[in-house]
Parts: C-alpha cells; structure tokens; sequence
C-alpha cells in the first residue's frame, strides 16, 4: 500500500495526543498488513465478494469489506445464522414487518407483502434519491415515511431497537448483492459532492479527515484495531463493543469523536451525504448485513 512520513507522521501525533487524552496508543508505523486473503462463504454455502477492483472515478486501488481487516474470531462470527449475535434483532424486524401499528391499521406487510420478495436488492440502493423530497432517503428516513404518511404510526428514533431491528431485517434480504448507489440524479450527484466534502475536510483538535485514515492509510494498525477502508456495506453493524446493533451514522459519530471534533447531527444533511457518499465508494462490495464487528 502506499504511504508516506507526512501522513504516518500525522497517525502518530493523533495517536500520541489520543494516547494522553484517552489513555490510547497507537503501534504505526508497522508497514503491516493489508487486508487478509480469508474468502467469505456462508454457512449456507453462499459466496460473498470482499474485494474488487473499483469503478473508475474510484480514488482506491482496489475495495475490501471490512470483514478482512477483522479478526479471524470476529470474521467467524458473521459466516453462520446461529453465531452472528445480530439474528435475535433480525428476528424481532420480522416480528415488527407484521405487526399493525398507527390509524390506518396496517402492517408493513399489508403493502409490501413478503419482505424477502419485496425487499430484495433494496438496501443495495440505499441511500436513495428520492424525487418528491428532492433528497436521497436514508433506509431511516425511509422507514420513517412508510410509519408517519402510510400507516399513521410514529416514527422510530434513528438507534431504536425497532429502528435497527428492521433496517437489519429490510437490509438481511439483500445480502450477497452488490452495493449500486444511483448517481444518476443531478440532485443525488451534488448529494454526493457534498458528502465527499465531509469526508476530505480535516475537522477536531487532531485536525484529520475521514480519508486520513480510510483511504490514506487502512491496513495499519491504530490502538489495537486493524484500519479498514470505513466502508458501510455491513451496516446496521453487530459491534461487540457496543453488545448491540448501531447504525453506520453512530460510528461516523463515534469516529469524529475520537479525532475529537464535534460530531455532526445523527440524520442531519452532513452525515445523510456523508453516508451517501460512503455508501457509493462501495459501489459493487456485497451487502453483508448484519455484519459483526469489534
Ligand atoms: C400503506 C402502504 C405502505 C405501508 C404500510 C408501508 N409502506 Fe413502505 N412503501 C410504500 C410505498 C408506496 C413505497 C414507495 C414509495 C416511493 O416510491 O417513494 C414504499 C417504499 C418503501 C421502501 C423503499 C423501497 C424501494 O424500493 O426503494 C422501504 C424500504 C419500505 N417502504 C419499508 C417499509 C417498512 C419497513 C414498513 C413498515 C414499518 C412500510 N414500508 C410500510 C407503501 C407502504
Ligand atoms: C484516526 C483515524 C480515524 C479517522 C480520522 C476516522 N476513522 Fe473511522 N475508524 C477508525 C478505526 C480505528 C475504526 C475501527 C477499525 C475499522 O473498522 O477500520 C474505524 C471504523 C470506521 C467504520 C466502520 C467500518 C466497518 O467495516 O464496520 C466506518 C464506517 C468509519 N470508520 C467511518 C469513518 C468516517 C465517515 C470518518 C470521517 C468522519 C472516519 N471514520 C474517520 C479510525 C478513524
């Protein structure tokens, strides 16, 4: 991979200064490890792509999942149903698909039947550009419409046990397809410019930007943890750390903070193009959701 002292130089001070801060350290440089070589087949026998040469316009020489930056115990865990601590909550989405809820008496079933039929290759395409709202959906937002203009119900808070129960539901039926953000949309497209704006922008006390770390250097180590490319195409994420589901907008949040900037709004227009953004940088990747994490 390619690197060079004015960015390691960088990693350092901001792990020197994260080390004093947050009693943190950092073990760069170590011209280490790029992403392993381990192939992703489900227990089912399914074969997930981790890795592929980008579109084009892509600043990365190649894409990888942030499956092969985790830890062979960590990657175990997302190959079988029964392992990935995420199926309880993939259980309660399906529960929550056919409940009725709100003034119009219905479930999400009711319009959109069986979810594995109806939602399959949905989470692919999000975040979506939506051409009444002149804006793309979050599958947050989007879930959030359906409740509050559809069935009359209330919405679901951004990290609610309901919200990411069926962001992980809706997400689970497009598994193994290929991430296919729709730029199409002269509207999506300056969606897009704004979000990579966000991410090329250095912010905080350790003056550092998203792609300091993501795409100038993965594949070294910072605290214990092995960087990847901060791709989101597992998300929602199982994160050990945090015992539960969280939303690719609440490591963003998390990332922030540790670079110590002050954080965007979770479902605020910064963070909206800044998933966008994400999520098109993974172009062609496989959904993995619900993946597992450290
Ligand atoms: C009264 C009917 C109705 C109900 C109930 C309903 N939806 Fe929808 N949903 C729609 C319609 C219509 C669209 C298409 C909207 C559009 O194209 O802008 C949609 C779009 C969606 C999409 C995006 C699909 C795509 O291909 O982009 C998702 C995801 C979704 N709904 C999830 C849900 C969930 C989850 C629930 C239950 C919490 C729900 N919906 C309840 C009617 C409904
Ligand atoms: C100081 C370095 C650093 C900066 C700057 C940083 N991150 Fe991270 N990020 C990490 C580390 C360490 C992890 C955990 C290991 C990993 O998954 O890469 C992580 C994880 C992530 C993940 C989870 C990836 C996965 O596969 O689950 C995402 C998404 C992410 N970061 C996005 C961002 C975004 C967006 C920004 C800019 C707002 C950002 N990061 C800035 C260090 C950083």
């Amino acid at each position: 991979m390619k690197t060079n002292t004015f960015k390691i130089n960088t990693l350092i001070a901001a792990g020197g200064l994260l080390a004093g801060a947050l009693a943190l350290s950092l073990s760069v440089p170590t011209f280490a490890a790029g992403p392993d070589d381990s192939t992703m087949i489900l227990d089912g026998g399914q074969e997930i792509v981790t890795d592929l040469a980008p579109g084009a316009d892509s600043p990365l020489d190649r894409l990888y999942s942030g499956w092969r930056f985790r830890s062979p115990e960590t990657q175990a865990l997302q190959l079988d149903d029964f392992e990935n601590p995420a199926f309880p909550a993939v259980d309660t989405g399906e529960t929550l698909w056919n409940t009725v809820e709100g003034t119009e008496g219905k479930s999400c079933a009711a319009c959109h039947d069986n979810a594995e039929v109806s939602m399959k290759g949905v989470r692919a395409q999000f975040p979506k550009w939506n051409a009444a709202l002149q804006r793309p959906h979050t599958m947050e937002t989007q879930v959030n419409e359906c409740r509050t203009e559809r069935m009359g119900a209330e919405k679901w808070k951004w990290e609610s046990k309901e919200m990411l129960a069926m962001t992980a539901y809706v997400g689970l039926q497009s598994r193994g397809m290929p991430v296919n953000i729709d730029a199409s949309d002269p509207g999506m497209a300056q969606w897009l410019e704004k979000g990579k704006e966000v991410y090329y922008t250095r912010v905080g006390q350790l003056n550092m930007s998203c792609a300091n770390c993501h795409e100038e250097n993965y594949g070294t180590m910072i605290r214990a943890d092995h960087l990847s490319q901060g791709q989101i195409n597992g998300f929602p994420v199982y994160r050990l750390k945090w015992g539960g589901l969280g939303s690719a907008q609440r490591r963003f949040k998390g990332c922030m903070a540790n670079i110590r900037a002050t954080p965007y709004k979770v479902g605020g227009d910064e963070f909206t193009a800044l998933e966008a953004y994400l999520a098109s940088r993974g172009n062609g990747l496989s959904v993995e959701t619900p993946s597992v994490r450290n």
